[in-house]
């Protein structure tokens, strides 16, 4: 059945993250992860206020390093419908953003109220993501061999061809001698795993998988992505130490269950956006002009599939008269 065109709030998501771009943008290389958070917070928290809805932080990025944070449970928007969960990720790379390294991002996502999963005291998720010809295939139980051989034959690929991301970190010492013993590349990142799992379904990106542990709020917000691109993504909660996994269990979390993109977000109507702040093979960082700025940003919903790259020219002369956000 048909239905008129309907409103897509990505479209008004994608000022929040533009403006969180343009303050955390004024942080590259300073080496000050705090300040840069902050300013992002701040510019996020204050245009999300703005946008028609009835919105309630899910996923609100910070506990893990106690950075500067958007509250889970605050309350955002209007206040007028739709009943809406959020996760945000005000920047995605704070160390990468810094020490001005490519690929930091600022990221939000909405989708219907109860449909986001809250990883509770867990913070680091296992992951693996891939984008659409692999879809179906992958099996986070399943060796990396397993995997790789499956996402190779589903993409038409030798296992040589492959890149897969992972996150340099000594945890996944055993990870790359299984993929390197499989025989695919491996592109180490030091940070950054939404935009190495968007990287998965965005083409010519050249990377076709995404393996290991990460932060598990971005593993709900590359879910919220890769279901608007179409690609998957499959979890597990991942705890550091029995204490975490003792405090999962009081608090009724199961570490050991199989998360899949449905139990990440189980709503078939997903709204994400995401703006470069540093540059990256995804998106341009943020270029100041003097008396204005560009951005450069991913725009999806889930319902179509359609996914917008916009890129934005700002005006402070104009924006600094109204706006609350100080960009100049
Ligand atoms: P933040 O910049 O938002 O803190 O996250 C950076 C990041 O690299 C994530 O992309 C990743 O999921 C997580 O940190 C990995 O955590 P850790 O650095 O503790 O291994």
């Amino acid at each position: 059945m048909s239905e008129k065109p309907s409103r897509n709030l990505a479209l008004e998501l994608v000022r929040v993250t533009e403006a969180a771009a343009l303050a955390a943008g004024r942080f590259m290389g300073r080496g000050d992860k705090e300040g840069s958070d902050q300013a992002a917070v701040d510019a996020m928290r204050l245009v999300l206020n703005t946008v028609e809805m009835n919105g309630i932080i899910i996923i609100g990025e910070g506990e893990k390093d106690e950075a500067p944070m958007l509250y889970n449970g605050e309350v955002l928007g209007t206040g007028a419908e739709p009943d809406v969960d959020i996760a945000v990720d005000p920047i995605d790379g704070t160390r990468l953003l810094a020490l001005g390294k490519a690929n930091s991002l600022a990221t939000v996502a909405i989708a219907d109220r109860g449909s986001m999963l809250d990883p509770g005291p867990m913070v680091y998720m296992e992951k693996i993501a891939v984008g659409p010809e692999a879809k179906g295939v992958i099996d986070i139980e399943a060796t990396p061999l397993v995997n790789l051989r499956s996402v190779a034959r589903a993409k038409g690929k030798e296992l040589a061809d492959l890149t897969v991301v992972v996150l340099d970190r000594p945890r996944h010492e055993k990870l790359i001698a299984d993929i390197r013993r499989a025989g695919a590349r491996i592109r180490l990142i030091t940070d950054g795993d939404v935009a190495g799992a968007l990287m998965t379904a965005w083409p010519d990106s050249g990377v076709d998988v995404l393996m290991g542990i990460g932060g598990s709020p971005e593993g709900v917000i590359s879910a919220c992505a890769l279901k608007a691109m179409g690609g998957e993504i499959q979890g597990r909660l991942w705890a550091r130490n029995d204490t975490e996994i003792q405090k999962a269990r009081e608090l009724g979390f199961d570490h050991t269950r199989i998360l899949t993109i449905n139990d990440l977000v189980r709503s078939d109507n997903v709204f994400f956006a995401a703006t470069g702040i540093t540059d990256g093979e995804l998106l341009d960082g943020v270029k100041y002009y003097g008396n204005g700025a560009r951005t450069h940003s991913l725009v999806m919903r889930s319902k179509s599939g359609t996914v917008r790259e916009i890129v934005a020219r700002h005006r402070w002369d104009k924006l600094m008269q109204f706006s609350q956000v100080k960009y100049d």
